[in-house]
This record gives C-alpha cells, sequence and structure tokens, in this order.
C-alpha cells in the first residue's frame, strides 16, 4: 500500500513536532514548512531529522512562509499532499497586539493561499485540510463551558485573524466540498512549549529559582484560568479528524480550568515549595511558606535547599507582577466541553494537569541543571526574564 504523505505548515512549533512524530510513527512521509532563520531553529524535530542525501526519506523539510502564496502553492504542487495541517501561525495572543498587521497575513491570510491552492491545483478531491484554530475565539465568553456552539468573541489581533482561518475554512467546505475541519483547541503545553507562554515560562523560572541561578519570577495576569492539556493528546484529536469520512469542527480540551496562580503554585509543589500569595493587584506576591526538603533534595537537589530556608526566613517574594505583561483586552476564562471530540472522534486526553505539570518541571530542572554546572564552571550564562 502506498504511503500517505502530510504536509505540515509550523513544523518547527511545539504541535508541528508533535504531530510529525505521531504521523511518522503511523507510517505517513511527512513534509514540513520551515521558515528560513538566521540561526537553526529546529530543535523540537532534530531527533526527527534525516540528512537531504538519505535515500527513501520520510521526513522532508521545505523552506517557505504562509505570507508567500507562489511558495506555498509550489510546495502543494511539488508534494501532492493527501493532508495539511496548517499550525504556522504566529501564536503569541500578546505580540499580536504589536504585530497586528502581520498577524492578520500570516495567521488569517496564510490560511486562504492554502485552500486556494489546493483548489487552483485541483486537489479539492484529493487533499484534506486541519485548521489550528483555537479557544482564543471565544475571547469574551458567551457561555461557560464552550462548545461547538458557542458564538465566538475574539480579543486580540490574533483572535480576530484566527476567526478569518476559522470561516474561510468552513466557507471552502461548504462551497467546494473539501474535506476541511477546524479543531478548536483550548490551551496545551509540554515541555517544549515556547518559553514566552505562561507555563513554560513559569516551569523554566520555579527551576532556576530553585538551583539559584534566578530570584524572582515576574508575571501578568494571576487571576486568569485556563483549560490546559498536553500537546501530545491534542495533535492526536488532529489527526483524527482528518481520519473521518466527513470534516467537521470539533473542540479540544479537557473540561477543566484553573488559574495562573493555582498553576504556579501546583509546578513550585513538583519541587517541594509551597507556595501562599499575599496582597492585590499588581500588589500581589508570592512567597515559599514551606518546604518538603525530602522532596526538593529529591527533584533539584539538597545543596540548593539552604536558599529556599533563606528565602522563607527573609520572607523574600519569588513572585511579584509585572503590569507589563498585561493585554490590552485579556481573556478570562476559558473552559471547553469536548463532548463532541470523545463521541464522534473516540478522542480522549490521557495527561492529567498534575502529570504534565511533573513532565514539564522534570524536563526544566535538568535543563537547568546544565545552565547551573555552565556558571559554576566559570561560564557566563543569561537570565531570561521572558
Ligand atoms: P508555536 O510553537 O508558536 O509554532 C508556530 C509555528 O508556526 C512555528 O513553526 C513557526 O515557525 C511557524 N510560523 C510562524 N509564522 C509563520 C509564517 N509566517 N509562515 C510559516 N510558518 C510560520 O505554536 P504551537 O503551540 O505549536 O501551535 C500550533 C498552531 O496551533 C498555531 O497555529 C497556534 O496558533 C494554534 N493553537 C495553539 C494552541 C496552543 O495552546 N498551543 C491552542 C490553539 C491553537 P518558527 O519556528 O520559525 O517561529
Ligand atoms: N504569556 C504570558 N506571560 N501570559 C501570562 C503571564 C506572562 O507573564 N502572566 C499571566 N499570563 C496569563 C495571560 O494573560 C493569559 O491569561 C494566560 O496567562 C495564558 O497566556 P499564554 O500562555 O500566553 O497563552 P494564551 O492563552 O494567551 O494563548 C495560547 O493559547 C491559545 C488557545 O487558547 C496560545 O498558544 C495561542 O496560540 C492559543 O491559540
Amino acid at each position: 500500500m502506498q504511503k500517505k504523505i502530510a504536509l505540515i505548515t509550523g513544523v518547527t512549533g511545539q504541535d508541528g513536532a508533535y504531530l510529525s512524530e505521531l504521523l511518522l510513527s503511523k507510517g505517513y512521509i511527512v513534509h514540513g514548512i520551515k521558515r528560513r532563520a538566521s540561526l537553526f531553529n529546529t530543535d523540537r524535530i532534530d531527533h526527527i531529522y534525516q540528512d537531504p542525501h538519505m535515500e527513501n526519506r520520510s521526513f522532508i523539510l521545505h523552506y517557505g512562509d504562509l505570507t508567500d502564496s507562489m511558495n506555498i502553492t509550489r510546495i502543494i504542487q511539488e508534494v501532492q499532499p493527501d493532508e495539511i495541517y496548517n499550525l504556522g501561525a504566529m501564536s503569541h495572543v500578546r505580540v499580536s497586539f504589536e504585530t497586528p498587521e502581520y498577524t492578520a497575513n500570516a495567521d488569517g491570510i496564510g490560511t486562504l493561499r492554502i485552500l486556494e491552492a489546493i483548489r487552483l491545483l485541483g486537489l479539492i478531491n484529493k487533499t484534506r485540510f486541519y485548521q489550528a484554530s483555537t479557544s482564543e475565539l471565544y475571547g469574551l465568553v458567551q457561555e461557560i463551558p464552550q462548545t461547538e456552539k458557542t458564538p465566538f468573541y475574539p480579543r486580540s489581533p490574533y483572535g480576530v485573524a484566527k476567526l478569518y482561518s476559522y470561516w474561510i475554512t468552513v466557507n471552502y467546505r461548504e462551497a467546494y466540498g473539501l474535506h476541511a475541519s477546524n479543531g478548536i483547541l483550548f490551551n496545551h503545553e509540554s515541555p517544549v512549549r515556547g518559553e514566552t507562554f505562561v507555563t513554560r515560562k513559569v516551569t523554566r523560572a520555579l527551576s532556576r529559582i530553585a538551583l539559584g541561578l534566578q530570584e524572582k519570577l515576574f508575571i501578568g495576569n494571576l487571576s486568569g484560568q485556563r483549560d490546559w492539556g498536553h500537546a501530545k493528546d491534542f495533535v492526536r484529536a488532529m489527526y483524527l479528524m482528518l481520519q473521518q469520512d466527513e470534516p467537521d469542527d470539533y473542540v479540544i480540551a479537557t473540561g477543566i480550568t484553573t488559574t495562573i496562580r493555582e498553576f504556579i503554585r501546583l509546578a513550585a509543589a513538583e519541587i517541594g515549595l509551597e507556595l501562599t500569595f499575599r496582597g492585590k493587584g499588581t500588589d500581589e506576591k508570592g512567597f515559599i511558606t514551606e518546604i518538603d526538603e525530602k522532596k526538593f533534595a529529591e527533584k533539584a537537589g539538597e545543596k540548593y535547599l539552604y536558599r529556599q530556608i533563606e528565602n522563607i526566613k527573609n520572607k523574600k517574594a519569588i513572585i511579584e507582577v509585572d503590569s507589563r505583561y498585561f493585554r490590552p483586552t485579556e481573556v478570562e476564562l476559558l473552559l471547553g466541553d469536548p463532548s463532541k471530540a470523545k463521541s464522534h472522534l473516540d478522542w480522549r486526553p490521557e495527561y492529567t494537569l498534575p502529570a504534565m505539570i511533573e513532565e514539564m518541571m522534570d524536563s526544566d530542572i535538568k535543563l537547568m541543571q546544565k545552565e547551573k554546572l555552565l556558571s559554576e564552571g566559570g561560564y557566563k550564562t543569561l537570565n531570561f526574564y521572558e
């Protein structure tokens, strides 16, 4: 039997990497579009990279950009994919307020470029299309929990650009009969989550604080609530959508929502630190109030314990609010109802939030232990207040 061919935009991103792994494990030939960058930016896919000199490669990268129609059309023509997963995007909500035009171009019109290429190349009956839609579409939520039927109310240039992509995907399905589906995915994280999204920012910073590489974490809105799942579970849902006889739109979520404050507490508890928050608004601060010394020693190392004992003695805050991380319009609460995905796709998340946090903390502690070795060896290491 001939191998299925998939094309993934955003292959260097968190989801692109997990989806590539999944499709390769299912015997696909995977093509990915990567942007040209002045430095290597393939960290997340280096473990599956195949040298171009190798024969019969199953993982092939192409230079490209969603803002370049000719490039997108040529790649689709060359690859003749059975499935396209459009994961490429300027995906940071806060940054989209600073780059609204670019965000509209890449995250909105970029989707149209792919859909129109499929149509012009006569691939409507061959190629199936997945659009990375988002819970940011719900923005100022009109209903709790959010389902496929909840009205959209985006609150950022990112959300508005993604709204265009959502509807243009529906339109190509209805107008031309394209097998095109929207996955309305709620937040999903992992050890390879971008460093400036809140979960990874927290797990990195707490790991650095534990090892004495950093003193404080500066954070934005602590009261925001997110329905966090694991990227590995969520890319499985993308794949399942394109295996259905009929295209459709699905909410993918865990059905549990958690505040940013609670996420920080859970991540700290993972290395034996009990955190207490005191104060209100921009004066709110997080303090270590107890230490499970055995757990801390096991996870971070006994020799770093004294710093945290000092922090308790000196009542020193390790978390502070900085309003620079606030958004002009915030999405305060996201909570998805994944019933349709459960019944139609037989999709269920395997990870719980605590299991995901454990994986992320273990991974970042390991990463920061390398930094610590460098700094103890006299090499300069940098502090990133992301
Ligand atoms: P990510 O880690 O930020 O990855 C985004 C990918 O898009 C990267 O490979 C990036 O390339 C690429 N990209 C950015 N601009 C591009 C352009 N102009 N042309 C081509 N590629 C471009 O995002 P993610 O978390 O994997 O998310 C994947 C998709 O799902 C995104 O569309 C995101 O908006 C959407 N989404 C994510 C979540 C979530 O919680 N993770 C939830 C709902 C929807 P570089 O590596 O060169 O930057
Ligand atoms: N990034 C960040 N940095 N967010 C912070 C911070 C901070 O220092 N402090 C508080 N937050 C709050 C944000 O205000 C928001 O309420 C929440 O943490 C989550 O922020 P992000 O992790 O940046 O994710 P997001 O929810 O804005 O967007 C992500 O999820 C969307 C799906 O709902 C991205 O992955 C989007 O691409 C995705 O569509």
